[in-house]
């Protein structure tokens, strides 16, 4: 879905609270320089960043060309090198505004910047500690910058993580929405933004072969993947109070899901879609206390292949109990994915790095090579790589030429780089240029959200009460207990690669 022949999106002043932070420096300042660079921000596009310490605009816009030139500029997707005429042009743009998140005159400046701008456009960008939300959008509203009664657009992006529990995004969706309407509030969810995660909805729906085995009368199972080799970095504080369940499942493993296990939109909009993302959530069953530690494994790293365990890692507690490594078994109970398990697994320090769903399909029904090398023909398998190896394959049988009929593994594949340019990208430039142009299709609705929690919190009640949290050695795939979860059922975890 290349922008090349899209309209730059219209102007408008884009606030970045927490512009001190992470997250301003690594993803949105690189995206935006990337929106700059393919020509989609309009000339009238100021940038504003909002934070409690002093500085000025050109300082601001150091800072963050600073980081962006340096050997630490992390990243992925960060362009390469700056073209300085580029920059120069996207520094012209910035300005910042110090100011206290709590105090009323913060607002009022951002109220002056607005007034000035002809348009009256404004996005309000909450990259703070999750703890500012709510204040953030309380003081917005108090202060009239929500109203769209002028005539420009006022939004507010709200970053992850969206609340811990069911209760706590219950209470911030709640929140926002007494000052806001639900098509002002862009919540995001950075998978959304990626390029083959959106793929997964146009090839099923654009390729009129899926959708004639996309079911469980072929499908025997799904498996979806997110292993990271990285460790908690920098983010033990956060990382230990919420655990790899929190941090993945409800929010980029269940986007996923719903990717692979949502019925086909009446439209591509943002309502048809976010209506059938929510359904299929909602149809996740919820299991009782015992169904969901049945269903479920935890890990932890332990030191291993040179890297420090979990608990060495700074900022963690030295007797920790939160998992790094989750797997889940859930099912769907709706007509399309009845009696097809969906096991989702994630985790921290694991051998490779690879996000992937894996689809596994029925055997073939008979076993007319009973006779041959091999026995049973392996299933099927359609794997959709997210990352970092972008594609799309699926494993056949096929045979090795000779005299003997002997079967063997193939692959028919489809790698992104083999048939598009990719140029770097971090994932938020689609993002940021969709809450530009108000299209909010890839962002979360309050019922997505709420749904995912409403799935994910048997597991979170059931291991408050009990359960074990199982070890694994830093560079190997999660804990064996992982494992069982699938031989039970006579089924092995795809193999990462
Ligand atoms: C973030 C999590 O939301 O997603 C991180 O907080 C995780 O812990 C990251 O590492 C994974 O994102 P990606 O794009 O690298 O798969």
């Amino acid at each position: 879905m290349s922008k090349r022949q899209t309209p730059a999106a219209p102007p408008c002043t884009l606030f970045l609270f927490g512009a001190s932070g992470d997250l301003v420096k690594r993803l949105l300042m690189p995206a935006l320089y990337n929106l700059s660079r393919d020509g989609l921000l309009d000339r009238n596009l100021r940038i504003v960043g909002v934070d409690h310490n002093e500085a000025t605009g050109e300082q601001f816009a150091e800072r963050l060309h600073a980081f962006m030139v340096g050997r630490d500029k992390g990243g992925e997707g960060a362009p390469n090198s700056l073209d300085p005429e580029l920059w120069g042009r996207l520094a012209k743009r910035m300005d910042y505004q110090t100011g206290d998140f709590l105090d009323p005159a913060t607002y009022q400046a951002l109220a002056k910047r607005i007034d000035k701008t002809r348009h009256g456009n404004a996005i309000f960008y909450l990259a703070t500690s999750p703890r500012f939300f709510p204040e953030v959008a309380q003081r917005l509203g108090e202060a009239g910058l929500l109203d769209e009664s002028g005539g420009g657009f006022r939004r507010v992006v709200v970053e992850k993580p969206f609340g811990t529990d069911l209760a706590s995004a219950e209470a911030l969706n709640a929140c926002l929405l007494k000052v806001m309407n639900e098509q002002q509030i862009y919540r995001i969810d950075h998978y959304l933004g990626k390029e083959t995660v959106q793929n997964i909805l146009v090839s099923r729906f654009s390729n009129g072969l899926f959708e004639s085995f996309w079911n469980n009368h072929y499908i025997d199972h799904v498996q979806i993947t997110a292993a990271e080799t990285v460790g908690v970095e920098t983010r033990g504080a956060f990382y230990d109070s919420t655990g790899a369940l929190r941090d993945m499942v409800p929010n980029h493993l269940f986007q996923l899901l719903a990717m692979v296990a949502m019925e086909p939109p009446a439209a591509f909009g943002a309502d048809a879609v976010r209506g059938e993302k929510a359904k299929v959530i909602g149809a996740i069953r919820p299991w009782n206390s015992k169904m969901a530690l049945k269903n479920s494994v935890r890990g932890q790293y332990t030191a291993g292949k040179r890297l420090p365990g979990y608990r060495d890692e700074d900022n963690v507690d030295k007797d920790s109990h939160t998992e790094t490594y989750v797997a889940l078994k859930v099912m769907i109970d709706n007509w399309r994915w009845a009696g097809v398990p969906f096991y989702l697994r994630t985790g921290k320090r694991m051998s490779v790095r690879d996000t992937e769903i894996a689809i596994c399909f029925k055997p073939a029904p008979y076993a007319q090579f009973r006779e041959s090398a091999l026995e049973r023909p392996k299933p099927n398998y359609l794997k959709i790589q997210i990352q970092p190896n972008e594609g799309m394959w699926f494993d056949l049988q096929a045979k090795r030429p000779g005299p003997e009929l002997v079967m063997e593994n193939v692959e028919l594949g489809f790698a992104y780089k083999d048939f598009f340019k990719m140029t770097p990208a971090t994932g938020y430039e689609t993002l940021i240029y969709d809450c530009l142009t108000g299209d909010q299709t890839l962002f979360q609705r309050a019922d997505n959200i709420e749904n995912g929690w409403r799935a994910v919190q048997p597991f979170l009640d059931a291991w408050a009460k009990g359960g074990e949290v199982h070890e694994y050695a830093a560079g190997e795939d999660g804990p064996t207990a992982a494992d069982e979860l699938l031989v039970r059922d006579k089924r092995e975890w795809h193999r990462l690669q």
